[in-house]
């Protein structure tokens, strides 16, 4: 805390705040004394203003496009690490000795088989039924084996089931997979990387050995990392706040998995994707149209992987993205007439007003689902690999919040604007 106060002027008082000084980007005023000294509660909708914690896991810096974990750049560790070695950056702190690493995919690889039982849940749902919707309700009922690492305030019990959802949710996406194309669920093989054996157990079959294309591998990796984290952006404030009422982790993270998947986060890749289909398959539709039809404030219609609440420059996921899209085109032998389409749009986007005055930019989204589409990956299954990816930021969220002794359960305040006091009117008289 600094000894710098942040004064408001309200009704003929003047309040005084403690100013909270961040390392980098914006700073605080803690405002928790307001309503008990002035009455008076703050209104930010969507929370744009408001930061609900006080977090070391990951800074975003919006204006300049920058994204570091822990005080390492994005670029960094997309480049030079494995989707576990940033899962326990993200977890403990530090980046893990090679030692450390071994050890920490030892320890993950015990968990990976799914109990048996689970097949059965699987196959209860309808061959139609969306994948992310079968991820988070398998979130949940993995969690009635595991009971007894429900309590949140044990750092064991959280350690334990922290491995076994980071170990067993490749399993999990993989069989809703495979659920919803009628094929066998495939065992996990520990043998084989993490990202590896999730490929694996997507695209293999039992009935003969699958060459796992490191070009692929690779850049399922890349994929996985650049979704590890990124402050506290909806599904990760849902998990946050959902944790707050001391709900055990399983359920935290799948009620983080559904904020997940709307269109306006994380799914938005299945989105553009399906408007990126839609532009191709209409021979009257062009980009300009398209923009056209995003600016105009009677159309619902938005450009779907455009615009960020924090971004207000490159997402640069999507700038890594953008440059891997056309590699792994290309080593994999993928002619996608969709990428033609998405480099078009933004071009015609980035050069229009609307957009650029509103610093409207692509985000993570928008190149993610072409690369997924290359890799094989059905536009279904895209929000469920970027919770695949985001596990590991919902879990040390949840755990830097149980570890901060200021927390308090989640429980915003509201305006009231409805009806004052009124006399009941019996149901005869209505
Ligand atoms: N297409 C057209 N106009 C847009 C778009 C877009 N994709 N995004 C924002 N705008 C406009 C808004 O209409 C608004 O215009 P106005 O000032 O004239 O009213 C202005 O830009 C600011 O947008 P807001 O909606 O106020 O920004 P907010 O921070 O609330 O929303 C969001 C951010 C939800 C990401 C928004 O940009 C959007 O809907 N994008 C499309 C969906 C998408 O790609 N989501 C993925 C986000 S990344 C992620 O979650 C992983």
């Amino acid at each position: 805390m600094s000894d710098e106060k942040a004064n408001l002027h309200l009704r003929d008082a003047t309040y005084d705040f403690d100013v909270i000084p961040a390392n980098e980007g914006n700073h605080g005023i803690n405002i928790s004394p307001l309503r008990a000294t002035s009455g008076a509660v703050t209104f930010d909708p969507g929370f744009a203003n408001t930061a609900a914690t006080k977090s070391s896991l990951t800074y975003v810096n919006g204006a300049e496009g920058m994204l570091r974990h822990r005080g390492y750049r994005i670029e960094d560790l997309a480049e030079h690490c494995t989707f576990l070695e940033v899962t326990y950056l993200l977890l403990m702190g530090e980046l893990p000795s090679r030692k450390q690493l071994d050890a920490w995919t030892a320890e993950v690889r015990v968990h990976t088989l799914v109990n048996e039982e689970m097949k059965g849940f699987f196959d209860s749902f309808p061959r139609s039924a969306h994948p992310m919707a079968i991820l988070s309700s398998a979130t949940n009922a993995i969690s009635t084996w595991y009971e007894a690492y429900y309590n949140p305030s044990d750092p064991e019990a959280v350690a334990e089931s922290a491995k076994r959802l980071i170990a067993k949710m490749p399993t999990i996406a993989a069989w809703a997979y495979k659920k919803s194309i009628g094929q066998p669920y495939i065992y996990p093989r520990n043998d084989l990387t993490y990202v590896e054996n999730f490929l694996h157990m997507m695209f293999g079959l039992p009935v003969e050995e699958m060459d796992i294309d490191p070009v692929i591998a690779k850049a399922m990796n890349v994929l996985l990392i650049l979704h590890a984290d990124h402050g506290q952006n909806a599904s990760t404030a849902t998990v946050r706040f959902v944790g707050s009422t001391q709900a055990n982790l399983f359920a935290s993270v799948a009620a983080g998995m559904n904020a997940l998947w709307g269109p306006l986060h994380g799914g938005a890749n299945q989105a553009v994707i399906e408007m990126l289909q839609a532009i191709h398959d209409d021979p009257d539709a062009t980009t300009e149209t398209y923009v056209a039809r995003a600016k105009d404030k009677n159309d619902p219609f938005r450009l779907m992987g455009f615009g960020h609440r924090v971004y207000k420059s490159y997402d640069p996921r999507a700038r890594i993205l953008k440059g891997f899209a056309d590699e792994v085109l290309s080593r994999s032998g993928v002619d996608d007439p969709l990428m033609e389409i998405a480099n078009k749009l933004e071009q015609v986007a980035l050069e229009d007003d609307y957009f650029v005055s509103r610093n409207l930019y692509p985000n993570v989204d928008f190149y993610s689902g072409i690369i997924f589409r290359a890799l094989g990956f059905p536009s279904r299954m895209f929000t469920v690999l970027f919770a695949l990816g985001r596990l590991p930021g919902w879990i040390a969220n949840w755990k830097e919040m149980h570890e901060d002794p200021t927390t308090r359960i989640s429980r915003p305040r509201q305006i009231y604007i409805g009806e004052r006091t009124r006399d009941f009117v019996f149901i005869e008289d209505r």
